[in-house]
């Protein structure tokens, strides 16, 4: 595929930054920054509006959402009206400003199994890629490098111990005045990362061709530098 600009992409698990890092580097690089774990989220926020949140919560329980409530899903999935506004920052779900509430932790919970489902992966590739058909994009996720877009020019897996990554995310959301404890945190982040790496359909895992960051003992600065660092290096090879 030839596009005018490269495609960035940042995978990796849960609470390592991916979020902070890729909009720093898109600001720096003047790309847009493509959240696609704000579209899974907003699925599953859609999905709840449609009274089929409980569906969501049974679909990896041995006992299922039903064939019906699974095809609905699907059907959300591909007809998602969501716009991303402000670079990237602000998501409209049907004309509306949910960007406080897609960021809620039991919204993340059900966006990992909602994306668990094959039919919603795919209902929304379509969409992921069209926001990136001319490139100029830092795309982050769990599969942007492996699935969405394993033509990228340039592909980042951003790591981080989990016990960092959950204190990362409790000042997060402490910041955002939502009440979160360490312990409680932490094991969401660990069954989140068991539920997204060990899903049949475009787990999360390291594209072959990607660099490997380890933000444990890095804060977003020092991983976008190495980022750009990496960038510079590429376009001079
Ligand atoms: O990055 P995040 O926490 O906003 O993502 C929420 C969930 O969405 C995550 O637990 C798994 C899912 N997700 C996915 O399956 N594939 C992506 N490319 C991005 C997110």
């Amino acid at each position: 595929m030839s596009r005018p600009r490269p495609i960035v992409t940042i995978d990796g698990p849960a609470g390592a930054g991916k979020s902070t890092v890729s909009r720093a580097l898109a600001d720096r690089l003047g790309f847009v920054y493509l959240d696609t774990g704000a579209i899974y989220r907003t699925v599953a926020l859609a999905a709840d509006a449609e009274g089929l949140g409980s569906a969501i919560d049974r679909s990896d329980a041995p006992q299922g959402a039903s064939v019906a409530e699974i095809a609905r899903l699907e059907s959300i999935a591909g007809g998602l009206r969501i716009e991303f506004e402000d670079g990237g920052r602000r998501v409209r779900l049907d004309g509306r400003d949910v960007s406080s509430e897609i960021r809620r932790p039991e919204v993340g919970q059900r966006a990992s199994k909602v994306s668990a489902i094959p039919g919603v992966r795919r209902a929304l590739l379509d969409l992921q890629r069209r926001i990136a058909s001319r490139g100029g994009v830092v795309a982050e996720g769990r599969d942007v490098g492996t699935v969405v877009f394993p033509d990228a020019e340039v592909k980042f897996f951003l790591t981080a111990d989990p016990v960092v990554r959950a204190h990362r995310r409790v000042g997060d959301l402490l910041a955002r005045g939502i009440p979160a404890v360490l312990d409680e945190v932490l094991a969401e982040i660990e069954a989140r990362d068991a539920r997204d790496s060990g899903r049949a359909v475009a787990p999360l895992a390291c594209p072959a061709d990607a660099v490997t960051i380890d933000s444990s003992r890095l804060d977003a600065d020092g991983v976008v530098a190495r980022m750009e660092e990496v960038l510079t290096s590429r376009k001079n090879a």
